[in-house]
């Protein structure tokens, strides 16, 4: 059997693979088992932000790996210091807590939420339509889209939707028995969306009006995305919680909550813990993402991004039949598309022509590279990209 047969035979079928058997990658290149090479738009869907095989970052984990993995954390062990250090002055004054995915970190800031809120009589926690928060039972029923809760009921209780921008319904829904709010400043899976700062700012008042804790999931908007180290830096704002994952450990997996220092100091002994959390290699490679994500660097992101968005608003000027809006949040993009052009076929196509992209929301076309992405990949991919679209606006099948 092939490697795709194997894995379709012994794999459950939960995910829906593309017919392509990756077996390397360097900067923003993968190559196939056939030896074709991809420039990849994907990054591991926003998570190899320094691109693959990043010297020092491998430089990084071979030498930990040499001395030794894993302790548990009975013990004391310095990479983790090292980095929880490195976190909270780059964000705010705070504490951390380690944990191994998106998911078990957000599942983590919600059990801290909670046992903050019910020493106070609240529960309630209030989450965005369209958010996407993980795929735990828990994380499921903080996130705003219903595709991804059928079937699991029950789900957990005491959680709030409101749509992105509806302060009436905010306001409405957000009384004192509301714990937290759990948001990401950009929706990414749910179509690559900025909230508008005036929502923001309507949060932000009333979760001091209420005492509440606002959590950021930063999960894909964090480690330099945006143009920012983390999302929420763009709006001016500082959040009681953070969450991250994903790019943090550029494929390593790693997932960190940052909580302020006067909440996290109350949290309790032996109330949350996790075995891997905070592991010697994790910790290392995460050092090291961090280091290299230094401020020059998330200005060249953003010098970057601003090449590529003009170059995407002169397309969308060309073809205004076939794209219907295009976002650019740092190196997060999304680019909608008119409903006869699915974006299933614009994936399709940009990968026979040597290009992997992702999908997000209803028909939008999602592109998360590597931050280190130049001008050389982006006008390559502008180049296949319009010709996609000349032919389907001829007609033809893209
Ligand atoms: C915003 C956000 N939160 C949470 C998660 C879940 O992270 P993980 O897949 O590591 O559990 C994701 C993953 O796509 C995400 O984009």
């Amino acid at each position: 059997m092939t490697i795709q047969e194997r894995t379709d035979h012994y794999l459950i079928p939960f995910y829906k693979r593309t017919p392509v058997t990756i077996t390397r990658g360097k900067g923003c290149y993968v190559w196939d088992e056939k030896g074709q090479r991809y420039l990849d738009m994907t990054a591991g869907i926003a998570v190899v932000n320094l691109g693959h095989n990043h010297p020092s970052v491998v430089r990084a984990l071979k030498t930990q790996a040499s001395k030794i993995w894993h302790i548990s954390n009975l013990f004391y062990q310095e990479p983790q210091a090292t980095l929880a250090q490195a976190l909270v002055e780059r964000s705010f004054d705070g504490m951390v807590f380690f944990a191994n995915s998106g998911a078990e970190a957000n599942d983590g800031a919600l059990k801290i939420a909670r046992l903050w809120g019910n020493k106070q009589g609240k529960n309630k926690v209030i989450a965005l339509q369209q958010s996407f928060h993980g795929r735990t039972i828990a994380t499921i029923s903080l996130t705003g889209q219903d595709k991804y809760k059928q079937g699991f009921d029950p789900l957990l209780g005491e959680i709030a939707f409101v749509a992105p921008g509806d302060i009436h319904t905010l306001r409405e829904k957000w009384d004192h028995s509301v714990c937290a709010i759990f948001l990401e400043v950009i929706q990414c899976e749910g179509g690559v969306r900025a909230l508008s700062p005036e929502f923001l700012q309507e949060i932000f008042s009333l979760a001091r009006e209420k005492n509440s804790l606002i959590i950021i999931d930063e999960i894909q908007t964090g480690m330099g995305r945006t143009g920012t180290l983390f999302g929420y830096q763009h709006f001016g704002i500082e959040p009681d919680i953070i969450t991250l994952a994903k790019g943090l450990g550029n494929g390593f997996p790693i997932g960190a909550i940052v909580v302020k220092r006067a909440i996290a100091q109350t949290m309790p002994v032996g109330m949350h813990a996790s075995t891997f959390g905070g592991n010697f290699l994790a910790c290392r490679v995460a050092s090291e993402v961090l280091h290299t994500l230094t401020p020059t660097f998330l200005e060249n992101v953003q010098k970057t991004s601003h090449w590529f968005h003009e170059k995407l608003v002169s397309l969308q000027r060309h073809f205004p039949e076939l794209v219907l809006d295009v976002r650019v949040y740092g190196l997060m993009i999304g680019i909608d598309l008119t409903p006869s052009l699915p974006v299933t076929e614009v994936i399709d196509a940009l990968r026979h022509k040597g290009i992997l992209a992702l999908r997000a929301g209803e028909n939008t076309l999602r592109l998360a590279p590597p931050l280190i992405i130049g001008k050389k990949e982006i006008t390559f991919f502008i180049q296949v990209f319009s010709h996609i679209l000349e032919e389907k606006k001829r007609g033809q099948n893209v």
